[in-house]
């Protein structure tokens, strides 16, 4: 342990810091706006034109994208296209799709967030987009929201400097980057009513940081959240909008709202909201508004000079900017890298992973994603890659002729088609669809099982109606699956059993089904139902087809035997075999959090299965946030990939084979169990009455656990590597209103290796304020070679060393401990620091 040196920061210091906090930062001069024109064309919109700049439309040449503001041709402003989102351009084209946000926040990597961002920006312009609608840079504060694979994690300093990267990176390339969701959008549960009761120290410390960076990297758009603040919708809060957003941090682009979070007209444009999306409900009268008299005509002027100040700052006035050719290749090469430094190693007792020569000759595979691979999360979030290979075919390639590798789904997703013996049916066609033939009368029909060849008419419309009799009694995965459904709201592929709906394929975001295909790739959706054996339930299947693509429509399912029989071949073909891995998921998605955070769909008796028939059992986590391991202490490994993205697979079997050594951190906290986590209580989480009171306070993530002496699962911060790393000479200064910290990192092992050395900073001794017991406060990120030390420096910003009080920020005095280590749970070094 290294000597204190007892550095003293004064106000001064702290004066320092908050001016260069207020200061806006410089956008690449290139795009410096030209407000002398903005101004000149301001006075030559008619009311109308400006009013139709300051909400969404409908797009008379979609692309598939999110949002379309039109333009006004006769003056030179461009239509604009807004598109998602956090892991790759969504569009109807197939884009490169990143790994999850989740798996860039565990790079704890700011450049690797910037190469992330310029993937999306270049991509974005190639596909004739202007604004993208990411980063989502909310703090995960509930491990169940659905959202968090999006997001960056549970700390507001890491989450601050990867937004930052990140929208240099989409900027750079010019295409507008838009912050979301501002503010306090924490979960998915009632998402468009929810009232979050929390206070301001807290919104300050916590939930504005990385919002605030993102303005300090110049970001051109802010998205306001569909939730209420305190009483007041996100979409219409002064204090937000205005107070904080403007005044405060000088934010020079404009805001829009989620989609369909707006609820009012003047309320929310004189509150600071600047354009409604996606359509004009509320905006659309504004101009009448104005006419009456009843709104300034300046108010809609500065929402309009806002918008038309980042069009001209990125070039897109008078003609717009040449758009770049697509770059897959080089989408690819980032999405790999920033997959494999993502992955988190959670464990690795006696050194399992990586696998050898002697273990791919004799290696099973377990698990449906390790066939279907998850490539991201659900919702507005969701990627369509032009392609993308499963880890088994992945992780065969790379072994070569001399591999042996044998699958086995453990857990069975798909089932089979309902046999004829369980049915009686009757079969429909509806009227003529889009050039499909006549409908007719209704026919018996033995199962429903129409795909491949067996395939109906492109934009066919059908129904099947009868019952549904169960031959024995048990829980029935009930399953419909399909292709080439007509896109609609609530899914065109439906199965409703006893007049419940099970499962619809193709619904937009909210739907049910599965982000992993069926082994014919067909989409799968469903639910868990109790049925009596011999009790026949009315059930109905709807399919109406797209024109120009098959329909397809199979129901199936898959009964408590095959449950069962599935378990015993992974665990049968498990033992004997020289080493085992098992493949889990959870399904993360916007519109739903998770109902549970065990895994799904009963993977964790076939990891118990396997892991009891194999001693030599690692298992590779594609989930979007924390998960419960009952079986933990069973199995040797636990490699955590996240949702990995297109190239995930080639990641995967990179790190599994030793390709390259795991080098990520988990930026969020894996909990022990459920009733541990900081939103156990259910004013908390959900929320009681339409609120839900952010009670914990600063107490987020690690900093409950920490103060409430819990222990986690795995910690914030915990990531292993394939080397080992020793910490050494620890020196601390004051410098800049903050702390310069170095110390020496060395790789002991014998492999190349990635360490992330983390500076955490103590409380004071009786904090003026509850403070947790340490924050992170600074972090790096090394690669290093066998044998290779290096010291590094790690600046602690002014910020880390306050706290927010009677509206401003407040340097906590007093003696506070510096440590440096590997996670938030294994501090290696520490020193003394006095801060006066
Ligand atoms: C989501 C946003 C998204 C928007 C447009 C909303 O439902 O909350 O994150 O950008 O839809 O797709």
């Amino acid at each position: 342990m290294a000597e204190a040196l007892n550095p003293s920061l004064t106000r001064r210091d702290a004066a320092r810091l908050l001016g260069a906090a207020a200061a806006v930062a410089a956008v690449p001069s290139r795009w410096t706006a030209r407000r002398a024109d903005v101004d000149a064309l301001l006075r030559q919109l008619t009311l109308e034109e400006k009013v139709s700049l300051l909400h969404g439309g409908t797009d008379p040449a979609s692309k598939g994208q999110a949002g379309y503001v039109p333009g006004v041709p006769r003056l030179g402003i461009p239509e604009i296209r807004l598109a998602d989102g956090p892991a790759g351009v969504r569009v109807t084209a197939s884009a490169t799709a990143l790994p999850a946000p989740v798996a860039l926040a565990s790079t704890f990597a700011p450049d690797l967030a910037r190469r992330f961002g310029a993937v999306i920006g270049r991509e974005g312009r190639a596909l004739g987009m202007d604004v993208l609608l990411s980063p989502m840079t909310n703090i995960v504060r509930v491990p169940q929201a659905g959202r968090n694979f999006e997001t960056l994690g549970e700390d507001p300093l890491l989450a601050a400097a990867l937004v930052a990267g990140e929208i240099r990176g989409i900027q750079g390339e010019g295409l507008i980057a838009t912050v979301k969701h501002y503010a306090a959008n924490n979960f998915e549960n009632a998402r468009q009513t929810i009232d979050v009761k929390v206070d301001e120290r807290t919104l300050r410390e916590i939930y504005l940081p990385a919002f605030e960076a993102a303005v300090q990297a110049g970001v051109g758009a802010v998205m306001a959240a569909y939730n209420h603040v305190n009483g007041v919708y996100a979409a219409e809060h002064p204090h937000l909008l205005t107070g904080i957003l403007r005044e405060e941090w000088h934010f020079g682009g404009w805001v829009m709202s989620d989609w369909y979070a707006t609820h009012s007209g003047k309320p929310a444009l004189t509150a600071g909201m600047d354009m409604e999306m996606p359509f004009g409900v509320n905006y659309g009268g504004l101009a009448a508004a104005v006419s009456s008299g009843r709104l300034a005509e300046s108010a809609v002027d500065t929402a309009v000079r806002r918008v038309l100040v980042q069009l001209d700052r990125f070039g897109l006035l008078g003609g717009g900017r040449p758009r770049p050719a697509p770059d897959p290749a080089g989408g690819a090469r980032a999405a790999k890298e920033i997959a494999l430094a993502g992955a988190v190693l959670l464990r690795n007792e006696r050194d399992l992973l990586p696998l050898g020569r002697a273990d791919l000759a004799d290696l099973v595979v377990i698990g449906p994603t390790a066939a279907s691979p998850l490539v991201g999360g659900g919702g507005s979030a969701r990627v369509i890659p032009a392609s993308a290979e499963s880890p088994l075919a992945a992780l065969r390639r790379q072994a070569g002729p001399g591999g042996r590798i044998r699958w086995a789904t453990g857990v069975d997703l798909e089932g089979v088609p309902v046999p004829a013996s369980a049915l009686a049916l009757q079969r429909t066609q509806q009227g003529a669809q889009q050039g499909a033939q006549q409908g007719g009368a209704p026919q018996a029909a033995a199962q429903v099982d129409h795909t491949g060849a067996d395939a109906l008419p492109a934009g066919s419309s059908w129904t099947w109606t009868g019952t549904l009799t169960a031959p024995e009694t048990g829980d029935y995965d009930l399953r419909i699956q399909g292709a080439g459904g007509v896109p609609s709201f609530n899914g065109s592929i439906s199965l409703t059993l006893d007049g419940v709906r099970i499962g619809s394929v193709g619904a937009l975001i909210g739907g049910n089904s599965s982000l992993i295909a069926t082994s014919g790739g067909l989409t799968n959706a469903g639910a868990t139902v109790r049925l009596e054996a011999g009790v026949a339930k009315p059930v109905t299947v709807a399919a109406t087809g797209v024109a120009g693509t098959p329909l397809q429509v199979r129901l199936a399912w898959v009964t408590p035997r095959r449950r069962q029989e599935a378990l015993r071949e992974a665990a049968a073909l498990a033992k004997g075999a020289r080493a085992a891995l098992v493949f889990a998921f959870n399904e993360g998605t916007e519109g739903a959090d998770r109902a549970a955070l065990a895994l799904p769909n009963g993977q964790d008796p076939v990891i118990g299965a396997v892991a009891a028939a194999n001693a030599r059992t690692a298992v590779v986590l594609n989930t979007g946030d924390p998960v419960l391991m009952p079986w933990v202490g069973d199995v040797s490994s636990i490699l955590q990939m996240w949702y990995p993205g297109q190239e995930g697979a080639d990641a995967t079997a990179t790190l599994l084979l030793g390709g390259a050594s795991p080098g990520g951190k988990l930026p969020v906290t894996f909990p022990r169990r459920a009733e541990d986590v900081p939103t156990a209580q259910p004013e908390r989480y959900p929320g009681v009455g339409g609120v839900a009171d952010y009670s914990e306070g600063v107490l987020v993530g690690y900093r409950h656990y920490d103060a409430h002496g819990v222990e986690p699962l795995f910690p914030f911060g915990h990531g292993l590597s394939y080397t080992r790393f020793q910490y050494g000479d620890l020196s601390v200064r004051a410098a800049g209103g903050g702390l310069s910290v170095s110390f020496t990192v060395a790789n002991t092992g014998e492999r190349a290796g990635v360490e992330v050395p983390q500076v955490y900073l103590g409380s004071p001794p009786g904090p003026p304020v509850p403070m947790p017991p340490r924050a992170l406060a600074g972090f790096a990120r090394v690669r290093l070679s066998p044998g290779e030390r290096r010291r590094v420096t790690v600046a602690v910003p002014p910020r880390a060393l306050q706290y927010w009080s009677d509206g401003r920020w407040t340097l906590a005095r007093g003696r506070r401990t510096v440590h440096v280590g590997s996670s938030s749970r294994d501090l290696r070094l520490r020193q003394e620091v006095t801060v006066r």
